[in-house]
């Protein structure tokens, strides 16, 4: 055993004797203590020594009302930082235990996960780990929300995979349709299916309307031909008639003004 491991405990009281009502701050071995007035309480506040790390609460209060502090006291444990653990991942250090100030360590995770911020972590002098301990992730997406008046196809949220959405009839898809999952995060905000709100007041047909209806069905048997030749299927075919259904009539509307 090293001398130096007696422990060693300081006590600086910043107070006038008013604070003699509250009972002693209970000592920490490894550690400073500071007791404080704060607004109509006392604090005392523990810092552990280098080479040590705090568990537990690092301030304690006492008021007029209770002479007890209102927490057990913490504990200073060897290592000047707290063990880095990174669930479902591993370090890549060769020296640990007890980490001491200025240690670096790297992570990396293990195999099905992806890390999750900095891959890399230094014990600082406050005893915390900086940047902060990265976390190990499966990349899985959690389940996109079923748009109100429609829904979604996936064969699973995995990193990687896709998930497509379709609005029922009389409604039109607002937004991406396809969402991809990446890294577990969705590659955009699901859509919406809003109503088509269809025309109240007829107009008048005249000649010039007639034919602009003819061109109309002519383009959807084209569309139909086409889509039917790329092999669409028949859900897919009838949500790009829905878009084309409302182009054409975003299209009449501004010819009709
Ligand atoms: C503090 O250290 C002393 C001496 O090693 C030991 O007897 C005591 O139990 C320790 N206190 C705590 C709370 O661990
Ligand atoms: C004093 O401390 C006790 C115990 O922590 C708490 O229940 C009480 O509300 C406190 N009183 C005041 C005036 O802060
Ligand atoms: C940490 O990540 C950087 C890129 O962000 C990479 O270049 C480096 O090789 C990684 N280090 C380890 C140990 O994985
Ligand atoms: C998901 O869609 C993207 C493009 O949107 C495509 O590159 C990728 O191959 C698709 N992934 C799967 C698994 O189908």
């Amino acid at each position: 055993m090293k001398s130096w491991l007696v422990p060693c405990i300081l006590v600086a009281w910043l107070l006038p004797a008013s604070a003699d009502h509250c009972l002693d701050p209970p000592p920490v071995n490894y550690s400073i203590l500071i007791v404080t007035a704060r607004e109509e309480r006392f604090v005392v506040t523990y810092t552990c020594i280098s080479g040590y790390h705090l568990v537990g609460k690092k301030e304690l209060f006492c008021n007029k009302t209770s002479l007890e502090w209102d927490s057990p006291a913490p504990t200073c444990l060897l290592g000047h930082c707290p063990n880095p653990v990174v669930v479902n991942g591993q370090l890549n250090s060769s020296k640990l235990e007890p980490v001491s100030e200025e240690e670096v360590v790297t992570f990396s995770c293990g195999t099905g996960y992806i890390l999750k911020g900095s891959n890399w972590s230094q014990c600082q002098k406050d005893h915390s780990w900086t940047p902060p301990l990265p976390i190990c992730i499966t990349g899985e997406c959690k389940s996109p929300q079923r748009p109100k008046n429609g829904h979604f196809k996936a064969r699973d949220f995995n990193s990687g995979s896709n998930t497509t959405f379709y609005c029922d009839d009389g409604y039109q898809l607002i937004g991406a349709q396809t969402l991809q999952c990446m890294d577990g995060e969705w590659s955009d905000e699901p859509p919406i299916c809003e109503e088509i709100l269809e025309a109240t007041t007829e107009v008048p047909v005249k000649a010039e309307k007639e034919s602009e209806r003819n061109n109309i069905c002519e383009s959807i048997q084209k569309l139909m031909q086409c889509q039917k030749d790329k092999g669409k299927t028949l859900e897919e075919l009838k949500y790009s008639l829905e878009i084309k259904k409302l182009q054409l009539e975003k299209m009449k509307a501004v010819m009709s003004t």
